[in-house]
């Protein structure tokens, strides 16, 4: 018979255990098909840390954040690629895997399918930047997280008539701090698919203080202002060998208050946003993606990549899958900056 191994890979995301739950019991209760658990993404394949997964232990996991299986960024092409993942398969009797991930995971799989590996992949990402799905879970919660703590950051910046500069993650695109950024009635939304200069940001500051407002601004932590590639937080180490810190965030707000004489402060939200409890849509779209690639896999549909188009979930190769960044199209954008200032 069937054994279906599960995974969770790269960077956090709420929703990771509804989508365990959701295939865990649809295989048990529709298939019939058994799974067992890999810890830590691809690391649980080459190393051989794997678990048995029954439904018992998927119950109520839902609404948990996290992940029950454990992440890392292992990738699997570093570690015996292919030919030990199928040692490993081979070992615990798996003939399928369910590899839950964003772009590396999911091209770690697409490598796998090719050379022979029955695999089916389900998107995450906070970051909502997959081309092939039109939404992730765990971008609803990063949002709104995202928003409450502008709303919150708001209240202060007004009492001591500061400026506020809140990062929110967004590596690559800047969804989560245009979304945010929206809905908190941000004064700039600061991403990097749109140039935008210093003088431009301190401009929408000084409108809003003009206006008697505390100016809010929402910039994503992959944002660098056009002619100030300097403020960009480079990563790695410093001369003492710990991690440099510093975001964009942080690199921006004296360059405002220098520039426009308004007092200040920077917040960058980081992990908050992607930790805790999943919201009730980010639920019910990974309980879905986790039911559809429990199905895909037991139609073999190996290579492909359950996805969300419109409201349907549907199967996409997972070639086409992770070719092309999502990226916000500038007329999304510019939809926004009509109301910042
Ligand atoms: O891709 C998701 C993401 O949260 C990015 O927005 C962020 O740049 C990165 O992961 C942070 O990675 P880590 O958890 O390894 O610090």
């Amino acid at each position: 018979g069937m054994t279906i191994g599960i995974l969770t890979s790269g960077g956090d995301c709420p929703g990771l255990n509804a989508v365990i739950r959701g295939a865990v019991i649809k295989g048990d209760r529709i298939h019939e098909v058994p799974f067992v658990g890999i810890h830590d993404g691809w690391r649980g394949l080459v190393e051989d840390d794997i678990v048995p997964l029954p439904r018992a232990d998927v119950r109520g996991i839902s609404r948990a954040g996290g992940t029950i299986l454990g992440t890392s960024r292992t990738n699997p092409f570093e570690h015996g690629g292919a030919e030990r993942v199928r040692e490993t398969m081979d070992k615990h009797g798996m003939t399928a895997l369910i590899a839950i991930g964003g772009e590396g995971t999911l091209t770690a799989a697409r490598r796998l399918a090719d050379e022979g590996i029955p695999v089916v992949g389900v998107p995450k990402t906070i970051d909502n930047d997959l081309s092939a799905t039109d939404y992730t879970f765990g971008f609803d919660t990063a949002v709104s997280v995202a928003t409450e703590s502008i709303d919150r950051l708001r209240t202060t910046a007004e009492s001591h008539h500061r400026c506020m500069v809140v990062e929110v993650m967004g590596r690559h695109v800047g969804w989560i701090a245009l979304h945010a950024g929206i809905a908190a009635g941000a004064h700039a939304i600061l991403i990097p698919e749109v140039d935008v200069s210093i003088e431009q940001i301190c401009g929408w500051a000084e409108d809003a203080r003009d206006r008697r407002r505390a100016p809010v601004i929402v910039v994503a932590e992959g944002f660098v202002p056009s002619g100030e590639e300097h403020l960009h937080a480079p990563r790695g180490l410093d001369a003492f060998g710990r991690p440099r810190l510093g975001g964009i965030g942080e690199r921006l707000a004296p360059e405002i208050e220098e520039r426009t004489g308004i007092e200040t402060r920077s917040a960058t939200l980081g992990h908050l946003q992607r930790g805790g409890v999943p919201s009730a849509y980010d639920r019910v779209l990974a309980t879905r993606f986790g039911t559809a690639a429990v199905d895909a896999v037991v139609e073999k549909q190996w290579g492909t990549m359950v996805s969300l188009i419109g409201t349907d979930i549907e199967l996409v190769d997972l070639h086409s899958a992770t070719t092309v960044l999502k990226t916000v199209p500038r007329e999304r954008w510019d939809e926004a900056a009509i109301l910042f200032g």
